[in-house]
This record gives C-alpha cells, sequence and structure tokens, in this order.
C-alpha cells in the first residue's frame, strides 16, 4: 500500500453551461487540473477566492462526481480504474465535513441514530460494540452521553459541527475533506472546533484536505497550503515557507489582506485591482495578469507552469 493517502494528479473538472437559447453553450473549468499529494497525519490547505474551485476540488477527492481530466489515487488506488466494490471502499476512505452543520445533519435522526448508521451499513459490529463505538467518539468530540439521544435543532452551531465531525469519523475514514468547516460558526468557537480537528487527527493519523478562504485558520491548521485562482494552484508548499516569503504575487496579495497575519513584519501592503474574471472567459496566458502589479508582456501570451522556486511550486514568470 502506498503511503500517500491522495496523490492528484493534473485532476480537472469542467462543466457545460448554458447561456440562453440562442447562444453556444460554454464549458466552464472549474478545475483546471491540480496536482498534489496527502499523506497521513498531514493537512492541505486549500485557500482562494469565490469561484476558484475549492468545491469542485472537494466534490472530485470524495468521488461524488468523476473528473473530466487526470487522475485520483486514494490509498496508492486508481479512482478511475476501480470496480464497484473498491469504490465503495474508497469512498468510506474518504469523509466530508461541510460548511452548514444546519443542512448537513437530518433533523429526524437523534444523534446517537446519525452516528450508528454509517456503521449499521459498513461495519461488521454487534449492537453492543456499535454503541460503545458511537459513546466513545461523542465523548472525544465533546458530547456528554445525555446530548445522544437529542436532535440536531437542540444544538448551537458548533454543537452541531461536532457531531458532524464524528459523523465523518466514525468508520476511522483515514481521510477528511473538510469545506469551509468553521466559516458559518462564530469567531469565539471556531478555535475549538480547529482544535478538535487537530486532536482527532493527533489521535487517528487522519489526513485533511482543509478548505478555507481564512488565511488565520490556514495558519493555524495546515502542513501544505495550494494557493488556487480560477481553477488552478498559482503557489503550493510547505506552510511555513509560504506563510514566511509567499512568491505569487496573488499570494502576496492574499496575505498583505489579512492585517492580523502581517503586523510584525510590515510587509508592503499589495492591492489586487479589478475583479475577479469570469470563468467563462478567463484571460489568456497567465489567468491572473490583468490583475496583476508585475505583469509583463510574457504573462499575456504564455500560461505559466508550476515550478519550484525556493522549496515550493509556484506559477509565475516573473518570479
Ligand atoms: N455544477 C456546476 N455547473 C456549472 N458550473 C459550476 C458547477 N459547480 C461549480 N461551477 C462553477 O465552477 C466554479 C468553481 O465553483 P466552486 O463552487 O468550486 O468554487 P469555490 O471555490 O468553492 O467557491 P466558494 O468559496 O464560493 O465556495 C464557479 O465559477 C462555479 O460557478
Ligand atoms: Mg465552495
Amino acid at each position: 500500500m502506498s503511503e500517500l493517502l491522495l496523490d492528484a494528479q493534473d485532476l480537472a473538472r469542467h462543466y457545460t453551461v448554458s447561456r440562453g437559447l440562442f447562444r453556444p453553450k460554454a464549458t466552464v473549468k472549474a478545475l483546471a487540473g491540480v496536482s498534489f499529494t496527502l499523506a497521513a497525519k498531514k493537512t492541505l490547505a486549500v485557500v482562494g477566492e469565490s469561484g476558484c474551485g475549492k468545491s469542485t476540488l472537494a466534490r472530485q477527492l470524495t468521488l461524488i462526481e468523476p473528473p473530466t481530466r487526470g487522475s485520483l489515487k486514494i490509498d496508492g488506488t486508481d479512482a478511475a480504474s476501480a470496480d464497484k466494490a473498491t469504490l465503495k471502499r474508497l469512498r468510506q476512505r474518504v469523509q466530508m465535513v461541510f460548511q452548514n452543520p444546519f443542512a448537513s445533519l437530518n433533523p429526524r435522526k437523534t444523534v446517537a441514530t446519525t452516528l450508528a448508521e454509517p456503521l449499521l451499513i459498513n461495519a461488521p459490529l454487534s449492537a453492543a460494540e456499535r454503541k460503545e463505538r458511537v459513546e466513545a467518539l461523542a465523548a472525544k468530540v465533546g458530547l456528554r452521553p445525555e446530548h445522544l439521544r437529542r436532535y440536531p435543532h437542540m444544538f448551537s452551531g458548533g454543537q452541531r459541527q461536532r457531531i458532524a465531525i464524528a459523523r465523518a469519523m466514525i468508520l476511522n475514514p483515514g481521510i477528511v475533506v473538510a469545506d469551509e468547516p468553521v466559516s458559518a460558526l462564530d469567531v469565539s468557537i471556531q478555535a475549538q472546533i480547529l482544535n478538535l480537528f487537530m486532536d482527532l487527527q493527533d489521535e487517528f493519523g487522519t489526513g485533511y484536505v482543509f478548505i478555507s478562504h481564512n488565511l488565520s485558520v490556514v495558519e493555524h491548521v495546515a502542513d501544505e497550503v495550494m494557493v488556487m485562482y480560477l481553477g488552478a494552484a498559482v503557489e503550493i508548499g510547505e506552510k511555513k515557507r509560504l506563510f514566511a516569503a509567499p512568491l505569487h504575487p496573488y499570494t502576496r496579495a492574499l496575505m498583505s489582506a489579512t492585517p492580523a497575519l502581517r503586523k510584525a513584519d510590515r510587509r508592503e501592503r499589495i492591492v489586487i485591482h479589478g475583479e475577479l474574471p469570469s470563468p467563462l472567459q478567463p484571460p489568456s496566458g497567465c489567468t491572473f495578469h490583468k490583475r496583476c502589479p508585475l505583469a509583463v508582456p510574457r504573462c499575456i501570451a504564455e500560461v505559466p507552469q508550476l515550478r519550484e522556486v525556493d522549496g515550493r511550486r509556484v506559477a509565475c514568470h516573473v518570479v
């Protein structure tokens, strides 16, 4: 078995969208081809503006929909060529935690039922063993025994997210994809939930793909960071390196726009001008060139490929 939990190569997802009765259909390259790996006990954070393809990536990793191009290996097994039984096993290996814990839990089921269900379907356990497993995990995520008999509406957002995390972890999945899991929560609760993620990772060795637009959150949880812009990775590397010295002009702009992060080293503020281009008509060359303070003619003509610079990969002609 491979050491890697996830190995994505040139993973892409395009959507065909209708633009009205009399216009030809168009293609949105929601995910334009990203490559990365994830090892056990590690967290890859994915950051980028709204619409850059983060949730589309999550849907590929959780096998909710097939990629248009590229390959995804889970535990070394290629998902595209897997048979039905293997796919079922791979799907269990990758669980998802969503942004909105109000929408992601079934209001008609008690916490106990919600947590026991995956075990009932997928694990050969007796009722007593199931109960024990549910109670043990509930305790680990900070729920009290009496909570198990209650329904989702009786909980706060933070507690609901604890339940959603427990449900994702109940089959010990190995990989959890969390799509903005704290952005709907009060700021005062966010740190508790982030710490819970990290405690569970320590205990179970889970690998996380952690999607967030909040760089303070990313700095807290990530080992590696992938910065995305219009469906593509513009910079990917170790968190410490990226935060200490971001190279891509887009990464630098994102970071300089988060004042709390940068108070200490007074990095000059880089302002991104203009709006996010339409993914239906992305700019030529480097898709960031229209907003980039460093753009040169080559950036309009030629798509920059990721290359190794200063211990990370960056897709920029200029740095
Ligand atoms: N099923 C779909 N059909 C057509 N276009 C889609 C579909 N899903 C996503 N898109 C488009 O793909 C692009 C990426 O969307 P995605 O939801 O992955 O972005 P995101 O980074 O998760 O954004 P946000 O931060 O707002 O959640 C967007 O332009 C979106 O409109
Ligand atoms: Mg999203």
